[in-house]
């Protein structure tokens, strides 16, 4: 079938997004993550999790091509640039400073994977946990860190992602089987029950779980705002 999920070969590139790589390795995307255009990102989105192509999802993937030397497309690895979209405490990438802030990374995912124990879901209030420990991390341990109200605006915003691609974008939750294996092995859990969410992700969903994940965290930006990256 034309979307399944096949690893990315040697020359395929990606993304420290989970979910654009997941829509590349089923094909939603093209499998070799380059030359893509904002309206194969709309499409991918609402084909592959049902988020809806509205002011959301457009201004990011405009935002993305920013990362881009090329004026139209983007190649998945361009959007580890730092400071663009991409930030520090990561769910499961290392910061930028450290390191590595594109692969998938299993002990910063920890975090994450330890959440809410005892039941087999997380929920608005595990992922604010998560995300104020990742930040509480990032902030103890990296040197250079950014924590501005653009990167705490931005980091709110994929939890509520995860949550809705994997889980119920009006309750916030999401079984912890199909999260972890979004982001470990960024793919589609087809196999192990998950489908894509009848209730359409919109600016409104995403705004409302952002919201709460955001207080939940607990976090605030330590600083105004990050120099201004708008380019490669
Ligand atoms: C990160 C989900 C669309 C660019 C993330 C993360 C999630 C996520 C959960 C956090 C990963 C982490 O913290 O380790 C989604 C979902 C999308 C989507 C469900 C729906 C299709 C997009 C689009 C773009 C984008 C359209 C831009 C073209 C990024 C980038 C990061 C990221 C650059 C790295 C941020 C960082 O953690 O430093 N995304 N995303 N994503 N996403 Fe997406
Ligand atoms: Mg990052």
């Amino acid at each position: 079938d034309w979307h399944q999920w096949r690893a990315p070969r040697a020359t395929d590139v990606r993304s420290p997004c989970p979910a654009l790589n997941t829509l590349a390795n089923h094909g939603y995307l093209p499998r070799n993550g380059k030359h893509i255009t904002v309206p194969m990102i709309l499409k991918a989105a609402t084909d592959g999790f049902n988020f809806k192509a509205d002011a959301l999802m457009v201004t990011i993937s405009k935002f993305g091509l920013l990362a881009s030397s090329d004026p139209t497309t983007l190649n998945l690895d361009d959007l580890k640039l730092h400071n663009l979209i991409e930030h520090d405490a990561s769910l499961s990438r290392q910061d930028f400073a450290l390191g590595d802030n594109l692969h998938f990374n299993e002990t910063i995912f920890t975090t994450l994977a330890n959440s809410n124990p005892g039941v087999n879901y997380y929920n608005t209030t595990s992922a604010g946990q998560v995300m104020h420990a990742r930040l509480a991390d990032s902030l103890a341990n990296t040197p250079n860190v950014t924590n501005s109200p653009k990167s705490l605006g931005i980091r709110g915003t994929e939890s509520a992602f995860y949550l809705s691609a994997m889980g119920d974008p009006v309750t916030g939750v999401a079984p912890k089987k199909f999260v972890n294996i979004f982001f470990r092995e960024e793919r589609l859990p087809f196999a192990e029950g998950w489908k894509r969410s009848k209730t359409q992700t919109t600016i409104e969903t995403v705004g409302r779980l952002s919201g709460i994940l955001l207080q939940e965290s607990n976090d605030v930006p330590t600083q105004p705002c990050e120099p201004h990256v708008l380019g490669p």
